[in-house]
């Protein structure tokens, strides 16, 4: 047996100021559910668990049999411990408040219970995302009550189901990645006080959409792809895994970003992404690990949401070049990126070959 080592909960009771003990049975719980989860997930086709359902979810997508056994999975996990008001999940339509009879507490939670589950048929990896809101009173949660800017979130975090099982958090002081030991049943702290590195050289972004991409995102990408040749004066490396929870733990580790920005592809969705369980939490670990979130007009954690579902343009990782995406968003909307510099760059119309 190894000793000495920091768990979770050993983590979270040396972390967590007197009096947010509520706060740290919540976070054992959601680690309890994502124990779960990953037993699951580990079975692949063995359980019969792989396919999709007959149905869809709220956001008229194709539902998983895992997404809704891993959201059955997290509510079970998370309902019976009196820490929480209500949920919001992905795969429900409303809010799920704790009945009367039940205990209850001043949090509520949302979460994405199955990040990426279009890879879980293939045994790519998945994750698990959630968010965690204080309410002030204990009544069953109503919407108004999960409809904050992500500035409020008192922690955030996401599991990572791939070779290993991690779990990365916030509770405000930073981001710390733990690995799930199997054997001892713990959660080690393994990755305490996370930075993202300032200067990246790689890019995530799914170019299949580049034809419908606005012209600040074009631009970025072609000055990427341009290379050596371009204004860049370096050359990019891309990724996309299709895991919005693989792409953040690669690019928190070491660097990068992570776009998927609003397009044209649908107008009626201003983005693929969710704000309050996918884009908010993990605009609070980036933050906390130094790097920047945003919509690339705003920065993430202080969009005031409209509905549980909202979709959000995003665009995480590196502060700088997340940075400089902003700012490319703000030349164009202020009418002042038509003439650069680079020949390459001389004409819009070029930003849109990709
Ligand atoms: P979910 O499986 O919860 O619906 O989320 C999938 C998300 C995200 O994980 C990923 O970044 C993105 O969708 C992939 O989108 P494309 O299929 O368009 O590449
Ligand atoms: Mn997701
Ligand atoms: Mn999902």
């Amino acid at each position: 047996m190894q000793t000495g080592r920091t768990t979770l909960s050993k983590f979270l009771i040396e972390e967590l100021a007197a009096g947010h003990s509520d706060l740290g049975s919540l976070l054992i719980d959601v680690a309890a559910a994502v124990k779960s989860i990953s037993v699951i997930l580990a079975k692949g086709a063995l359980d019969g668990a792989l396919g999709s359902l007959d149905a869809q979810n709220v956001q008229g997508e194709v539902q998983k049999k895992l997404d809704v056994i891993c959201n059955e999975t997290f509510i079970s996990q998370c309902e019976w411990g009196g820490q929480v008001s209500g949920m919001v999940s992905e795969e429900l339509e409303d809010v799920y408040a704790i009945p009367d009879g039940n205990p209850r507490g001043k949090y509520i939670l949302l979460f994405d219970p199955l990040d990426g589950s279009s890879n879980v048929d293939f045994n790519v990896s998945v994750g698990t995302i959630f968010s965690i809101l204080a309410k002030e009173d204990n009544e069953p949660a109503v919407t108004d009550d999960f409809l904050k800017p992500g500035i409020t979130q008192v922690a955030a975090g996401y599991a990572l189901y791939g070779p290993s099982t991690m779990l990365v958090l916030t509770i405000g002081h930073g981001t710390h990645g733990f690995t799930l030991d199997r054997e001892g049943g713990n959660f080690v702290l393994t990755h305490p006080s996370i930075l993202i590195p300032e200067e990246t050289s790689e890019y995530s972004i799914n170019t299949s959409n580049s034809r419908f991409w606005e012209p600040p995102i074009a631009r970025y990408i072609a000055e990427c792809k341009a290379g050596t040749s371009g204004v860049r004066d370096h050359d990019f490396n891309m990724r996309w895994i299709a895991s919005m929870v693989a792409e953040v733990h690669r690019i928190i580790l070491r660097g990068g970003i992570f776009m998927y920005p609003r397009d044209t592809k649908d107008p009626s969705k201003p983005g693929r992404l969710r704000l309050m369980y996918e884009a908010n939490p993990m605009a609070m670990l980036i933050e906390q690990a130094g790097g920047w979130a945003s919509t690339g007009r705003q920065r993430m954690l202080e969009v005031n949401p409209t509905s549980i579902h909202q979709r959000i343009p995003v665009v995480l990782g590196s502060r700088r070049e997340v940075e400089r995406v902003e700012k490319y968003h703000a030349e164009y909307d202020a009418g002042t990126d038509t003439i650069f510099d680079s020949p390459l760059f001389g004409e819009r119309s070029l930003y849109l070959e990709n």
